[in-house]
């Protein structure tokens, strides 16, 4: 699909922005807004290895910390380091967790192998029953 050429070219580039000593795995992503403007992630590593954060999260907390609430897609690639991927990367659970916080189920999440290969799933799909904020809003 031409329009999410864009957004998957952005993902993979976004990969040799990645920080990522202790697993050399780099992953890139790109999120597209409903307002049509694109934030890029990478994943970021750490030697306390726990704030070690996601491609997906980087570009969400870049999104949400500049005022955009409203999300279409987002693309991910991940491999070693390196090298192209030889496997799709889907996004971990936290990462899910996150997107519920801010997307519907029709979100769409492009998992990324090269420029011209990759599947679109939903959120709802990858997130089935999904803890959210209508849980916490019931009597
Ligand atoms: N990682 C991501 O950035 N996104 C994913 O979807 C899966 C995992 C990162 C976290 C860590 O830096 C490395 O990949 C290995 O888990």
């Amino acid at each position: 699909m031409k329009q999410y050429e864009e957004l998957v070219c952005t993902a993979i580039k976004m990969r040799e922005y990645s920080y990522a000593p202790y697993s050399h795995f780099t992953v890139g992503a790109a999120l597209l807004s409903k307002k049509g403007k694109i934030f890029s992630g990478c994943n970021i590593e750490n030697a306390s290895y726990s704030p070690t954060i996601c491609a997906e999260r980087v570009a969400f907390f870049k999104a949400i910390s500049e005022g955009e609430r409203e999300f279409k897609a987002i693309a991910i690639v991940g491999g070693k380091e390196n090298e192209k991927p030889n496997d799709y990367c889907a996004p971990c659970g936290v990462c899910r967790q996150v997107m519920n916080e801010f997307c519907d189920g029709d979100f769409q999440i492009l998992l990324v192998k090269e420029k011209d290969q990759y599947s679109i799933y939903r959120l709802k799909d990858l997130m089935p029953m999904g803890f959210g904020l209508k849980n916490l809003e019931k009597k």
